[in-house]
């Protein structure tokens, strides 16, 4: 079933959008885009006449109810851009009242997925690998499948457009769609939107393909880098992960960020780029700091600011923004580019003072986008740097997925896809 043919009128849909927006410290979105993303599919089932039950996760509450992480914060945001006043459902598994009473072109919001353990399926107080552990996953599968069916009670249809969360074996994902018949389950518009960019990717790549990666972790990443390098002709790595690599050629980085047990991983991308005959891009300099406050995102009154080498970072001193000379050479690197792919910043963005090497690349890539390009954003920072710097109008498409593009891109199935195919 597709969205597009499924006439809602009269019948109740419970959607899984991906809600897990940033909030700030009063609980106010500060970036929109996934509750942008999923209007399409929300706005489909009240114009034809049916109502919407809205479920998503935020955070990692662990099974715990925690008030920072619960979506009332979210209702009046929601409201405005769905123009309608969203009803709010403070306990998701025991909404049946207020499903009940919803009437067609009504929306009902139900509270965090995630304040219960089944959402997830992981069972809560036992260690892995005890005798007990597996006992309490065959019980947690169980009460997993009754949270699911008891989500499903609440509506005739499900739809599944909650991209971000698509690489979760979720209840909400990948357990609910067994309580609806294969006509009665579909993607949302989001979904196909995300899947087909995708595919615009793999599946016809003009060349140069150049992907950028950044982020603090070469080993969160290291999965997806290899798949890149697969494909890719030019990879340019960024961020805090650089410091791993300067250190796996014994550079001295200063307090900068390192994964001191991932150095081999480190050599050993710089092989397989090799091998393969990629052009590997790792920032020659930096900016470094010996002041950055990371609660406020400022640099302390009195702190210094320095560019150095990548591999001479002072004593003292914590990377924390590609310097001028890595800033041309990712511009270099992207110019020409005809795919794009980034996920991951060059810096610490989110403080003024450390933008400039993740506003070099988004500068770079709507350059070359308006030269023809088709640019891939994805990851919630890089999506975050692309609106900071007012370029999102300027590049080709800004997923709203994070984890779950990479797996995309790497071709992995996505669960939330699979239980819709019945697979
Ligand atoms: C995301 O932000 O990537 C998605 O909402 C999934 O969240 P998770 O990584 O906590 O599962």
């Amino acid at each position: 079933m597709t969205i597009d043919q499924f006439n809602f009128a009269g019948k109740k849909a419970i959607v899984r959008v991906d809600f897990n927006v940033p909030l700030d410290e009063n609980g106010n979105v500060t970036d929109k885009t996934r509750i942008m993303g999923a209007l399409p599919t929300l706005k489909k089932v009240l114009a034809d006449g049916g109502a919407v039950i809205m479920m998503s996760h935020m955070g990692k509450p662990k099974g715990k109810v925690n008030p920072k992480m619960s979506l009332s914060q979210i209702v009046k945001p929601v409201s405005e851009a769905l123009g309608v006043a969203v009803k709010f459902a403070p306990d998701c598994a025991n909404a049946t009242a207020e499903a009940e009473a919803l009437k067609p072109g009504e929306a009902l919001l139900l509270e965090n997925l995630r304040f219960y353990p089944e959402e997830e399926g992981k069972p809560v107080g036992v260690e892995k690998g005890t005798p007990e552990y597996d006992e309490a996953k065959k019980a947690m599968k169980k009460s997993q499948k009754e949270f699911a069916k008891k989500l499903a009670s609440y509506a005739d249809a499900y739809v599944m457009d909650a991209f971000g969360t698509a690489h979760r074996k979720h209840a909400s994902t990948a357990v609910i769609d067994e309580f609806f018949d294969a006509d009665h389950r579909m993607l949302g518009y989001l979904m196909e939107k995300e899947v087909q960019a995708v595919d615009n990717v793999l599946s016809n790549i003009k060349r140069p393909f150049v992907a950028i990666m950044g982020g603090s972790k070469v080993s969160s990443k290291i999965g997806i880098i290899e798949n890149l390098l697969g494909k890719v002709d030019k990879l340019i790595l960024c961020g805090g992960m650089t410091y791993t690599f300067a250190k796996a050629h014994d550079g001295e980085i200063g307090n900068s960020i390192v994964e001191l047990d991932k150095l081999d991983v480190a050599l050993g991308v710089e092989e397989l780029a090799k091998k393969n005959g990629v052009e590997l891009v790792l920032g020659s300099d930096c900016n470094a700091t010996d002041g950055l406050d990371f609660s406020t995102m400022t640099v302390k009154p009195g702190s210094k600011i320095i560019t150095c080498p990548a591999n001479k970072v002072p004593a003292g001193f914590e990377g924390v923004d590609a310097g001028p000379d890595s800033q041309e050479d990712f511009r270099k690197a992207i110019k020409g580019a005809k795919t794009i792919l980034w996920n991951g910043p060059a810096g610490v963005f989110e403080c003024d003072a450390f933008t400039a090497g993740s506003r070099a690349i988004g500068e770079a890539i709507a350059e070359a986008t308006a030269e023809g390009a088709f640019s891939l954003i994805g990851g919630g920072d890089s999506v975050a740097c692309v609106n900071k710097f007012g370029l999102a109008d300027k590049v080709s498409y800004i997923s709203t997925g994070g984890g779950a593009l990479l797996e995309a891109i790497e071709g992995k199935v996505l669960p939330g896809v699979a239980a819709i195919k019945g697979e």
